[in-house]
């Protein structure tokens, strides 16, 4: 029986989050820089390298695998490695197979993942206004993403919204934004801006608006209702009484969820990141392709990173270098 991944802090590593690509079809402003260099795209790993990758992972005890980008869903033939993470949920060592995407090819792609075994998708959207959605993104079609949410329900895909709470922004629009995912019975999870990748002049601390106060104002109108439960990811959820849905708050600043952290970041060409927030990595694509035939070295790589995860992330509003606090990419390492 092979031992469970264990940090030196006693948690359990069962949740790995996979970029398959730092390529993105938008430009969120809080994510990237409008002239990104992407990788050139031999250095990504191979979608057969990804699958021994993710299966060395899952052998040993990750259940849960959540693919990501950048925009997973713009990487060529990525529903090949979709499928080919079916048979890990076939055989039950795998719990959940999902992803986090900008769902701008949602009306392409949610009846193929379906059928891959997907069940669950998490949508990126942080505003209902066609002219602010262009502008966020910065030349995003809303009609498209709304088209591919609509696409993902009609597959049987349940899915959860995820807002990046910006002040003088989307403040303005919570409420809108609550009643339309209540409308059509979809979670909303808000989540706080963070300090990561130089973006040019766009100011963090301007548009940093915590969930304490976005849930100060939710107050305002709604009796909400605490949950204990937790989704294997950071958000807390609390219950609005009066529609009945569920609201994530992902607090990194102001209510740090490390210490119940279950996870760790594989980038897209096969370094393993143990934290969001710091920049220690190990390369696990040297013990890959230098062992072709035997995944031991590769094994003891990712026991060896794990034994290095640190206790939490560093992230901090209080100090004056707040937007180049983390230099690295959320698409980078797959937010
Ligand atoms: P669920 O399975 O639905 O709980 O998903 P999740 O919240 O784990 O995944 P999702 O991709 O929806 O994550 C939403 C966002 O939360 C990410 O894009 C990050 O911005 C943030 N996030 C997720 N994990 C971490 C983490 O370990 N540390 C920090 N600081 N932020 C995280
Ligand atoms: N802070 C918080 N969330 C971010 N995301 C991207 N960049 C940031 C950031 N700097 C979110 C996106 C998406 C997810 C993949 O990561 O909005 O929901
Ligand atoms: Fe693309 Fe998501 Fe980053 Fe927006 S947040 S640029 S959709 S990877």
């Amino acid at each position: 029986m092979t031992a469970p991944l264990i940090d030196p802090f006693q948690r359990a590593i069962s949740y790995l989050r996979v970029s398959v690509t730092d390529r993105c079809d938008f430009r969120c402003v809080y994510c990237m820089s409008e002239n990104m260099t992407f990788l050139p795209k031999k250095e990504l790993l191979t979608l057969e390298e990804l699958d021994r990758m993710c299966s060395t992972f899952i052998r040993l005890g990750v259940e849960k695998l959540r693919i990501t980008g950048g925009e997973p869903l713009v990487r060529r033939d990525i529903m090949t490695f979709f499928r080919s993470m079916t048979r890990h949920l076939d055989s039950g060592a795998l719990r959940e197979l999902t992803l986090t995407t900008n769902g701008s090819q949602l009306h392409r792609f949610s009846k193929d993942l379906y059928d891959a075994g997907v069940r669950r998708v998490n949508i990126s959207l942080d505003t209902l206004d066609p002219d602010k959605f262009a502008a966020i993104t910065r030349w995003g079609k809303l009609d498209n993403v709304l088209r591919g949410i609509d696409a993902a329900q009609e597959a049987g895909l349940r899915v959860k919204i995820n807002a990046v709470a910006l002040k003088g922004f989307n403040d303005v629009e919570l409420f809108d934004l609550t009643e339309w995912a209540a409308a059509r019975d979809m979670d909303l999870t808000w989540i706080e801006v963070m300090p990561m990748g130089d973006i040019g002049n766009e100011d963090r601390l301007d548009q940093y608006w915590s969930l304490k106060d976005l849930r100060a104002k939710l107050e305002s109108r709604y009796t909400l209702t605490d949950l204990a439960e937790r989704s294997g990811g950071p958000a807390r959820y609390v219950k609005i009484n009066e529609t009945g849905q569920k609201i994530g708050f992902i607090t990194p600043l102001t209510h740090n969820f490390c210490e119940s952290c279950n996870r760790v970041r594989l980038t897209c060409t096969g370094e393993l990141f143990m934290c969001l927030g710091q920049e220690d990595q190990a390369d696990l694509r040297v013990p890959l392709r230098n062992h072709p035939d035997s995944d031991a070295p590769l094994e003891a790589a990712i026991r060896a990173a794990i034994a290095r995860k640190p206790k939490g992330h560093d992230f901090d509003y209080s100090r004056q270098d707040v937007s180049g606090q983390m230099p690295r990419h959320m698409s980078h390492t797959g937010g």
